[in-house]
C-alpha cells in the first residue's frame, strides 16, 4: 500500500467519522513564537485546546512537520527524519479517550489489517482508566499494556518539568513489533527498550492541561484529544520493510542519488 493511499485511507475514514479533513499548516507557523518549524499535527489547533470555538469539533489532518530535536537522530535509527507527516485525529472537548483507543484499534487492525499480535501498547503510569480500555474494552493481554512516565508517555515529553507551556496530557501510544529476532534479542524486551524492535507509529494525546509558568497543570476549558501517526513509519510497515528508507518514500530518492 503506498503512502498516498494511506494518507487517503486515513483522512476517509475520520471523514467518515465526521471529521472536518483540515488542509496541513505551513512547515513554518505564523503565530508561533514556541516553536521554529511545525513538529506536529497538534500545532495548528493550540487556541481550540484552550477553548476558542472554530466552529466544529472534530478535525483529521496529514500534517508536514519538522522536528529539531529529531536531527541528532537522523540517519541513525530506521525512523527518523528531517521532514516528515503526520496523520492525526483531533477532538476539541467532543470524544475523548474511549472513542480515540476504539478508532485507532479499528482503523489499523480492520482498515489496514495489522494482525493485533503485532501491536503492543504504552500509557501514563498514572493512567488507569486508559489501562482498562485497552484491557477491557480493546481485550489486549496485560503483558502487551506496558506503563511508562513523564518522557515517554506524557506530551509534550516531560512538560509537567520542563515545559513548554501551553496545553499538555498523558498520552497512550500504539507499537508495531517487528519480531524477536529483529532486535536486541534479550529475553525481556519491550516497547521501552531502544534496539529497533518496536516502532512507535501513533501517539494518541489526551490534552486536558493548560502548563503555566509556574509549571502548573491547570485543567483546559474541555477534555481535548491530539493523535499523530507517522506516516512514513507505517507506509514502511504496510510495505513490509522494517527500515523506512527502503520503503517507496525514499527509494526512489536514493536511486537517483546513487545513479
Ligand atoms: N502531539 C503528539 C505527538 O506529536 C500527537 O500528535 O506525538
Amino acid at each position: 500500500m503506498t503512502a498516498d493511499s494511506l494518507r487517503e485511507k486515513f483522512l476517509g475514514f475520520f471523514k467518515a467519522k465526521k471529521h472536518k479533513i483540515v488542509e496541513s499548516d505551513s512547515l513554518v507557523p505564523k503565530d508561533d513564537p514556541t516553536v521554529l518549524f511545525t513538529p506536529a499535527g497538534m500545532n495548528q489547533f493550540k487556541k481550540e485546546f484552550m477553548g476558542f470555538d472554530c466552529g466544529f469539533k472534530r478535525a483529521a489532518t496529514a500534517q508536514r512537520c519538522l522536528r529539531t530535536d529529531d536531527l541528532d537522530k537522523v540517519g541513525k535509527t530506521s525512523s527518523h527524519h528531517t521532514f516528515f507527516e503526520m496523520l492525526g485525529n483531533f477532538s476539541f472537548g467532543d470524544y475523548f479517550k474511549e472513542e480515540a483507543i476504539v478508532w485507532a484499534w479499528e482503523f489499523l487492525t480492520k482498515e489496514l489489517s495489522i494482525h493485533q499480535d503485532k501491536l503492543w501498547v504504552s500509557v501514563y503510569q498514572e493512567d488507569e482508566e486508559t489501562y482498562k480500555i485497552w484491557k477491557d474494552k480493546i481485550g489486549i493481554p496485560e503483558k502487551k499494556i506496558i506503563k511508562l512516565g513523564d518522557k515517554d508517555n506524557f506530551w509534550p515529553a516531560e512538560a509537567k518539568t520542563k515545559g513548554p507551556n501551553g496545553p499538555c496530557g498523558p498520552c497512550s501510544e500504539i507499537f508495531y513489533d517487528f519480531g524477536p529476532g529483529a532486535g536486541c534479542g534479550e529475553k525481556i524486551c519491550d516497547p521501552s527498550c531502544s534496539c529497533g524492535r518496536f516502532v512507535e507509529i501513533w501517539n494518541l494525546v489526551f490534552t486536558q492541561f493548560n502548563r503555566k509558568d509556574d509549571a502548573s497543570l491547570e485543567p483546559l476549558p474541555n477534555k481535548n484529544i491530539d493523535t499523530g501517526m507517522g506516516l512514513e513509519r507505517l507506509a514502511a510497515i504496510m510495505q513490509g520493510k522494517q527500515n523506512n528508507f527502503e520503503a517507496e518514500l525514499f527509494q526512489p530518492i536514493i536511486k537517483e542519488i546513487i545513479r
